[in-house]
């Protein structure tokens, strides 16, 4: 959503009232991520925007789903049939502007409409159905995040969403391998917060790439008090890139580690063990799935 918040501000420059942003709210996001996208665009900026909360259909739809493109091609036709519900509503809609990058086009589909592998089915790439009648506007399409960072401070986007890192369309659900339910969610966000919360007051947030916690389909035995506990696992990923396409592992001290997964075993209820992710892109992906 940054950037699509960087898309949405362009063009509103361009056009003004004549857009109305929608924020398909997949119930994915991350810790509090929502309610600052909302505040960012009516308050901040004073752009129309619709929030729709459906969180429940798309938490439903998951249900049962595990293989990682199924689930990304679901969340990917389901966020369109939701937005063009909402786009009926509106009525007159003639465009839709997305904030997809180069980096998103060339790992999906290749930019020029030649055969090239498909690593993962970016939801935002891949045109839309015909039957909807409206023309894509992508006006990010040719460049990267860096470019598209020096592009949202020229706008004026606050530095904490300029400089945020990058989050997938699909959200927590390629974060949390097999089943995605509720409850594992808000077990990540907790996870995923604490991890954050420690980078910032480390003061290495801007040193890296993405950081993100992933919530494994794995119980492992442990000890808390006297007790035995049996619960899932909780993998710590953090890279440094430039465009995404390729990845290094960021070297965090064993202190930080040691000090963040000690919070989490603490914290977050439904995590027993936590380990870190020492594979760089290629022959890894960023994300899990
Ligand atoms: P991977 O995991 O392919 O990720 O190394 C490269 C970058 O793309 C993001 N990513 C996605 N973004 N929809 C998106 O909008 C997706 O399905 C998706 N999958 C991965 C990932 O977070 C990283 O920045």
């Amino acid at each position: 959503l940054p950037i699509s918040a960087v898309a949405a501000v362009l063009i509103h420059e361009a056009i003004g009232d004549q857009l109305t942003c929608v924020f398909v709210d997949h119930g994915l996001m991350r810790l509090g991520e929502a309610e600052q996208v909302v505040a960012l665009f009516r308050e901040h900026y004073g752009i129309p925007l619709v929030h729709v909360d459906a969180s429940e259909t798309f938490l439903g739809g998951l249900a049962g789903l595990t293989d990682p493109e199924a689930k990304r091609k679901y969340i990917g036709k389901t966020f369109i049939e939701v937005f063009e519900e909402e786009a009926r509503k509106i009525g007159g809609a003639d465009f839709l502007a997305q904030g997809t990058l180069y980096p998103d086009v060339i790992e999906s589909v290749s930019f020029t409409g030649g055969p090239s592998v498909t690593i993962k089915s970016h939801h935002n790439v891949g045109g839309l159905p015909a039957r909807m009648n409206m023309k894509l506007v992508e006006p990010l399409r040719e460049l990267f995040k860096d470019e598209v960072r020096v592009l949202g401070r020229e706008l004026g986007l606050p530095q904490a969403f300029v400089g945020r890192h990058p989050f997938p369309g699909p959200g927590l659900a390629i974060r949390i391998p097999g089943e995605v339910t509720k409850e594992r969610c808000d077990i990540l966000r907790k996870a995923d917060a604490v991890y954050l919360e420690e980078i910032r007051a480390a003061g290495l947030y801007d040193a890296i790439w993405q950081a993100f916690a992933v919530l494994l389909p794995v119980r492992t035995v442990g000890v808390m008090g006297d007790h035995r506990t049996y619960d899932s696992v909780c993998a710590l990923r953090a890279v440094t890139s430039t465009d995404g396409m390729t990845a290094d592992v960021y070297p965090f001290d064993a202190a930080f580690l040691a000090r963040v997964a000690t919070r989490i075993v603490n914290e977050v209820a439904g995590i027993n063990r936590v380990t870190y992710d020492y594979t760089s892109k290629p022959p890894g992906t960023i994300e899990w799935e």
